[in-house]
């Protein structure tokens, strides 16, 4: 029975499965994710421009299970990535190098490299790393990133534009880039922004766009322009938070790309690179309500720790929370009964050793009793992905619920040998 499931019951998230038998059956915590909303957002993105040369990449740091990567892929989108270890699951996920960019920060020449022999375009972010990536490949086609001086995030950490960032080559440095291109006769394919994570504000980006249409005129040789990621999506949607007006920003883009692609005399490509919006809504994670404790407030205890999501210790993130109870469980007879359901204010948190294990402060719940189960919504996307096995907990599974049903795991539960696997033990 869900105390408080309107949402996941308006979207039919569970497709008729009790979130106490999934536990039952794979584990928990655990990650559950749902095919059909997972499409929805792809087909958002895909289908967000008519502009003939638009191009989605996945920003697969925000989930990438291979089963999300596959039906991503089947979906239409290409991928961004941020290092070999996703170059190579999109690999084992039978995307073509030519569908991945490669966009790194501070990369190694073997990084380079490894772009370099698999034909994957490389995007260098600071003049250095343009000098070196010319070194390595002299008279190749390469794409550079762009501070356009605006940044915008839910958290200083995830801003990355502006001037107190690490990423991105200024505008002031064109002249720089265009010698270094020379030098190494380098050919500049392609340039990119990303200005931030979690932008509801379509002017903002809408006013980065502007900068690097300003920045793109500057060079003569582009295929492509990447406009970034950093679609925010509603997290305090029981509350009636709105989604963001990806149809105003799919005008608005479109319009630009068409209009710049007049000037410069070329239909250019133009790319954007999502990652949350496409994953977010399509995860919820389950956990169990362990203890109840007071001190100078009530504490739900939960299994829910830090290891498996970082994001409300790492940017004091909010995360949507229901309460489901097992009325089969001897505990619900002990329990206060569940109608009129009763609220109160309560701390969520997990089982890490560090007073920082907080899934949700100040949180206004329905009364939580021991055996209940939570459902933490819209963890698709930097959840699992940022999972650690910190204090030697075990990574939890994923499963997947098919568009008829059906679940899928598609990722086991690890193991205590897991643990144990990289390690020297004799
Ligand atoms: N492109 C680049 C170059 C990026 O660095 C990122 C994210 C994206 C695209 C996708 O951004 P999105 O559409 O997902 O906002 N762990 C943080 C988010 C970090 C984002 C890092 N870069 C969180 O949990 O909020």
């Amino acid at each position: 029975m869900k105390l408080n499931g309107e949402l996941t019951d308006s979207l039919n998230f569970y497709m008729g499965h009790e979130p106490h038998d999934l536990i039952a059956k794979y584990g928990s915590p655990l990650y559950v994710y749902n095919e059909r909303i997972f499409r929805e957002k792809c087909r958002d993105f895909k289908h967000l421009c008519k502009y003939p040369k638009f191009v989605v990449n996945y920003a697969i740091k925000a989930n990438s299970n291979l089963t999300l990567l596959k039906i991503a892929k089947q979906e239409g989108l290409r991928a961004e990535v941020t290092s070999i270890g996703e170059i190579e699951l999109l690999l084992a996920a039978e995307y073509d190098a030519c569908d991945i960019f490669f966009i790194t920060n501070n990369a190694t020449t073997a990084e380079m490299q490894y772009a370099i022999d698999k034909g994957i375009t490389f995007s260098a972010d600071s003049l250095s790393q343009l000098d070196r990536y010319g070194r390595l490949n002299f008279g190749g086609k390469v794409a550079a990133r762009f501070n356009p001086g605006i940044g915008s995030g839910h958290h200083q950490g995830v801003v990355t534009g502006g001037e107190e960032t690490k990423f991105g080559i200024n505008e002031s440095e064109i002249p720089q880039v265009k010698e270094i291109l020379a030098k190494h006769n380098l050919t500049l394919i392609g340039i990119n922004q990303h200005i931030g994570s979690y932008i509801l504000d379509i002017k903002i980006f809408i006013d980065s766009v502007k900068r690097m249409l300003n920045i793109a005129a500057n060079f003569d040789t582009l295929e492509f322009i990447d406009l970034g990621g950093g679609f925010g999506i509603p997290y305090h949607k029981q509350e009636g938070e709105r989604p963001l007006d990806i149809a105003a920003l799919g005008t608005a883009l479109c319009e630009f790309m068409g209009d710049f692609s007049a000037k410069y005399g070329k239909q250019l490509t133009f790319m954007v690179e999502p990652g949350r919006y496409i994953a977010a809504e399509s995860g919820v994670l389950l956990g169990n309500v362990t203890a109840i404790k007071y001190n100078a407030a009530k504490y739900i205890g939960t299994d829910l720790g830090f290891n498996v999501l970082m994001r409300p210790l790492l940017y004091d993130a909010y995360h949507g929370i229901e309460v489901y109870r097992n009325t089969t469980e001897e505990t619900a007879n002990t329990a206060q009964p569940p109608f009129p359901i009763k609220n109160e204010i309560v701390h969520i948190v997990g089982n890490i050793c560090e007073s920082g294990d907080y899934i949700a402060k100040n949180r206004n719940l329905p009364i939580i009793q021991e055996g209940d189960v939570l459902g933490v919504l819209d963890v698709g996307a930097y959840g699992f992905s940022m999972t650690s096995q910190y204090n030697q907990r075990l990574r939890p599974a994923e499963i997947l619920i098919r568009e008829d049903g059906a679940i899928q795991v598609i990722r086991r539960r690890d193991s205590y040998a897991d643990l144990l696997r990289n390690m020297r033990v004799d």
